[in-house]
């Protein structure tokens, strides 16, 4: 399987990464330990480590602190995720309960902090201003993005720009960090720097593009999260955006009401509309343009099993959908 050939190219690695993670979480508070450790160790894919050490390592990184990098950046997601599960009253992540649905949203929000805050102890450690200062960027830029999605929930009216933006904020900010940050550490010069962080931001795009795909067309047990969420909360999508643009009036203002009021009553109706009209493939279409442009942008690196790593993850990102 593509995917696993790219978490070989990186297997010792991946795996010192995942002990620096468990080793880092512990604190003198067991609530702390135990909801850290609980969501952590119910995995998720890794991937913006798995593109800390590959991007450092495709621009010909050979030492050890891109470990520490890596777990950093997977930190920082995992603050995003308890904190984006409260935002979002979600109760399945991973295909568990989330924190917020089993110790309620206090612990999970505070927690959420401990990890942003660990996040950037283990980043002063790395001693590199440069990548201090993209990362507590990338932090501000993600907070951003939700309270802009925030703004947003229930509204109808928001447009393909402005949902391409709260994308970028919110999720492909971290990627485009993730791999700037790995180029970064390996000394890349100007030309690469700027092609790892085009291309962790266009992953990331497509990325997300593909998630809010799946949240119609993905299944419960393969995404260990619940389908139709994002309608659940009035949260307005590109398959909702595009369908209400290329469906019939009576159809457009169905849709208009679900967003309004959120809840999945109309969910089986929209699954339909969002199908037929052709938004769901509309929304695939502009990921995989993501995806090319990340690939368009390896080409000025050197060959390397590292390189082929970031250009299959360029498949494996879009291909999450059948
Ligand atoms: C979830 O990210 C949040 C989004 C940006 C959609 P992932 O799908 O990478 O989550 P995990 O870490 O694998 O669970
Ligand atoms: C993901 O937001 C982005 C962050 C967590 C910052 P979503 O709300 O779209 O992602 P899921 O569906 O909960 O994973
Ligand atoms: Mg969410
Ligand atoms: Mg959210």
């Amino acid at each position: 399987m593509t995917a696993q050939r790219i978490y070989d190219t990186v297997a010792d690695d991946f795996k010192r990464v995942n002990d620096l993670i468990i080793k880092r979480l512990s604190s003198d508070v067991p609530l702390v330990e135990k909801i850290a450790h609980y969501i952590i160790e119910s995995g998720g894919k890794r991937l913006r480590p798995l593109l800390v050490l590959l991007s450092s390592q495709a621009a010909g990184y050979s030492r050890d602190e891109h470990l520490k990098l890596a777990a950093v950046i997977e930190f920082l997601h995992t603050a995003t995720l308890l904190h984006d599960d409260v935002v979002d009253t979600s109760d399945m992540r991973r295909g568990r309960s989330t924190a917020n649905a089993k110790w309620g949203n206090a612990p999970s929000v505070l927690v959420g902090d401990f990890l942003y805050a660990r996040a950037f102890e283990m980043m002063v450690e790395l001693q590199s201003l440069p990548i201090m200062t993209i990362l507590s960027h990338a932090t501000a830029v993600i907070a951003q993005g939700e309270v802009m999605q925030l703004t947003n929930v229930k509204n109808p009216d928001l447009t393909e720009d402005q949902y391409m933006q709260v994308i970028h904020n919110k999720t492909a900010m971290l990627f485009e960090a993730a791999s700037h940050t790995g180029a970064i550490l390996a000394n890349a010069d100007e030309g690469r720097e700027q092609a790892l962080k085009n291309y962790g931001k266009h992953l990331g795009l497509a990325f997300q593009l593909v998630d809010d795909v799946l949240d119609y067309r993905g299944d419960a047990e393969t995404m260990g999260k619940n389908v139709g969420d994002d309608l659940a909360e009035g949260k307005t999508t590109l398959p909702l955006i595009h369908a209400m643009a290329h469906s019939s009036e009576e159809d457009r203002q169905l849709i208009r009401k679900a967003i309004r009021k959120g809840g999945l009553d109309d969910l089986p109706q929209i699954l339909k509309i969002v199908e037929t009209s052709g938004a769901l493939e509309y929304t695939m279409e502009k990921a995989r343009e993501e995806a090319a442009k990340a690939l368009a942008t390896l080409k000025t690196l050197a060959a390397s099993p590292h390189k082929e790593a970031l250009e299959l993850l360029t498949q494996v990102a879009v291909a999450r959908v059948s």
